[in-house]
C-alpha cells in the first residue's frame, strides 16, 4: 500500500497544485494533502480557509485526503504511516531548495523517500504569491485557480481593502 504526502502552504491552492495532485495519485494508493498550519509566510488565508479551498478543489478525486499538520513534515508522514513525500520541481531555481529539504528530511527520517514530479508546462511558473499579487492588482487569474478560489480571493481582497480603509480609532476614542 503506497501512501504519500503532498505538503504545502496552499495560500491559496492553484491549478498548479491540482495538476501535481492529479499526477501524484497515479503513483500511489492513497495521497494525503498536508496543509501546513504554521508557516513563516505572511499568509492571506487562515488554515481553515486554506483547507476548505483545498478540499473543494480536489473534491473530484478519490483516494485523496486533506489534513492540517503542525511541526515537522516527517513526523506528520510517520503519524499518517506514509512512506513518500511528493514535491514538485517547476524550474531549475526550485532545485537547490528542494534538494536541501529532501536531504534534511532524509536525515530526519531515512525510511521516508521524497519523490519529485514535473508540473504541466502551463503551470511551471505559477505560485500562490504570484496569483495573490496579480489578483490584488486587478489582473485576470481565472486560468490559474478554480472558480471557488477565485471568489475567495476576491472576497479576501475586498475585506483586506476594507480593513485598510477603515480609520483606526485611537485609545482615547478619537
Ligand atoms: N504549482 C503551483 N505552485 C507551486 C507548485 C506547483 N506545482 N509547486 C510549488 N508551488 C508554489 C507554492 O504555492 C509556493 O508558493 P508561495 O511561495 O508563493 O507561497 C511555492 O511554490 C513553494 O513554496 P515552498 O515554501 O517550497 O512550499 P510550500 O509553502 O508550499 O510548503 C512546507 C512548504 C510546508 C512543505 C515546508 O515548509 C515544511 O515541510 N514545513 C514543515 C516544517 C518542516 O518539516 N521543516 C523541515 C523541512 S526541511
Amino acid at each position: 500500500m503506497k501512501k504519500a504526502i503532498y505538503p504545502g502552504t496552499f495560500d491559496p491552492i492553484t491549478k498548479g497544485h491540482i495538476d501535481m495532485v492529479q499526477r501524484a495519485v497515479k503513483g500511489c494508493d492513497e495521497l494525503v494533502v498536508g496543509v501546513a498550519r504554521s508557516t513563516p509566510k505572511n499568509v492571506w488565508f487562515t488554515t481553515e480557509e486554506r483547507v476548505e479551498l483545498v478540499r473543494d478543489a480536489l473534491s473530484h478525486l478519490v483516494n485523496v485526503e486533506v489534513c492540517v499538520f503542525e511541526g515537522l513534515l516527517v513526523d506528520f508522514a510517520r503519524k499518517m504511516d506514509a512512506g513518500f513525500l511528493i514535491r514538485g520541481v517547476r524550474a531549475f531555481s526550485d532545485f537547490e531548495y528542494e534538494l536541501q529539504m529532501a536531504l534534511i528530511n532524509r536525515k530526519l527520517a531515512p525510511e521516508i523517500e521524497t519523490m519529485f514530479l514535473m508540473p504541466a508546462e502551463e503551470y511551471g511558473y505559477v505560485s500562490s504569491s504570484r496569483v495573490r499579487e496579480i489578483a490584488a492588482l486587478g489582473g485576470d487569474i481565472g486560468r490559474y485557480v478554480t472558480p471557488r478560489t477565485l471568489q475567495a480571493l476576491k472576497d479576501k481582497i475586498a475585506s483586506r481593502k476594507e480593513t485598510k480603509d477603515t480609520p483606526r480609532r485611537s485609545a482615547a476614542g478619537g
